[in-house]
């Protein structure tokens, strides 16, 4: 066990003298603190696949400086020589995870750099790539605490929050997104009860928001998956905090496998559901949830992980999927960095867009 609170910790971070990716290894928690100082791409790539580090905004900003430090070890004269290796590296990290897109934003827009400064020397490059990894980081933690901030709008002290997965600190930079309005709410003395989901089959509410939650002083009660119609039967449950992976421009919400029945649930007992996420987790190219391609992971996940001896027979099937999406008419509100976004999706995303792109041009005045 941490002899330190967690919320202390680095969830990413660059060693630059060292030329390495520092993660706190999820796999490993609640039980062992374990950081990992990740230098080989290999080793980068297996980080995100096997969620040693995980969440959506988290894998973006391990990738922004993984392909950092993939481009630092490039031997190369010319732009000419540098962007291929450089192209090479980038769509290595981008196979590693297919569902959050955070993942190919921010390997994007460490691409559009070298793409806007062929001028430029193979040191420079290095240089402007060493900034823009380091301003990705820095931006989610504003809009984590700016999500937060929109978030606390949405709820009152003494509140009944049930979440889904893990979409806290452990899963950006810093406050998280569906959790981070409890964060701030705690910083400012209010007290919530939150109600973790186990989350199977990798158990990131039971390991993971449960752990960040005791952390902060949370009253926090894990709960199966199965349960969480019975919490909100009991009149526990206010509001319904959810991250996401993928947000379509209607709205749909990808997140953790299983959110979309606590959606449906939400809808049931007539509980305001709400996604939250940056708007770099919302991708206007996909129409829609079924057009986002989910994650499919191995059937051990599901058989034996967590368990002291597999618990399904031998060659049983097993279904596997690492998302799925919840209906836009599900969700009451889509919590971003520049507002919340509420239904028809398909028009109130695009202000946030236009919200945002108003935002940057002021700042580039
Ligand atoms: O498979 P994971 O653990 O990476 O899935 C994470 C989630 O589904 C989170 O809710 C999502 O990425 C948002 S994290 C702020």
């Amino acid at each position: 066990m941490a002899d330190k609170s967690i919320m202390s910790y680095e969830t990413v971070a660059l060693d630059d003298e060292k030329s390495a990716l520092v993660i706190l290894d999820q796999t490993k928690l609640p039980y062992e603190v374990e950081i990992l100082s990740l230098t080989d791409q290999k080793d980068i790539w297996n980080a995100i696949y096997l969620l040693q580090v995980r969440g959506a905004p988290a894998i973006g900003v391990a990738a922004g400086f993984g392909v950092y430090l993939a481009a630092k070890q490039i031997q190369a004269d010319t732009w000419d020589e540098f962007y291929p290796q450089f192209k090479a590296a980038k769509d290595y990290l981008n196979s590693s995870r297919p569902t959050a897109v955070n993942l190919s934003w921010a390997l994007n827009r460490m691409e559009q750099v070298v793409l806007d400064n062929r001028d430029k020397s193979v040191p420079e490059l290095k240089e402007l790539l060493h900034k823009e990894s380091v301003a990705i980081k820095d931006e989610d933690v504003w809009m984590c605490r700016q999500i937060g901030e929109y978030g606390l709008t949405l709820i009152k002290d003494g509140d009944g929050i049930l979440t889904h997965c893990n979409a806290g600190q452990l899963a950006t930079s810093k406050y998280g997104t569906a959790l981070a309005p409890i964060h701030l709410g705690r910083e400012r003395g209010m007290n919530f009860r939150v109600y973790t989901d186990e989350t199977r089959p990798l158990l990131q509410g039971a390991r993971l928001s449960a752990f960040e939650m005791q952390a902060d002083g949370v009253d926090t009660t894990v709960i199966c998956d199965n349960m969480a119609s019975q919490v909100m039967k009991n009149g526990w449950v206010n509001a319904v905090f959810v991250g996401c992976d993928r947000v379509a421009a209607n709205g749909d919400a990808c997140n953790k496998i299983g959110t979309s029945g606590v959606a449906i649930l939400a809808k049931y007992y007539g509980i305001p559901f709400y996604v939250l996420g940056p708007t770099s987790t919302i991708d206007m190219s996909i129409a829609r949830g079924e057009d986002i391609t989910i994650e499919q992971r191995p059937a051990e996940e599901v058989t034996e992980m967590w368990y002291k001896r597999r618990m399904a027979p031998e060659g049983v099937k097993v279904y596997n999927p690492a998302f799925d999406f919840a209906d836009n008419e599900l969700i009451a509100g889509i919590v971003t960095e520049y507002g919340i976004a509420r239904p028809p999706y398909n028009e109130s995303l695009k202000e946030i867009f236009k919200k945002k792109a108003e935002a940057e041009a002021a700042k580039k005045k």
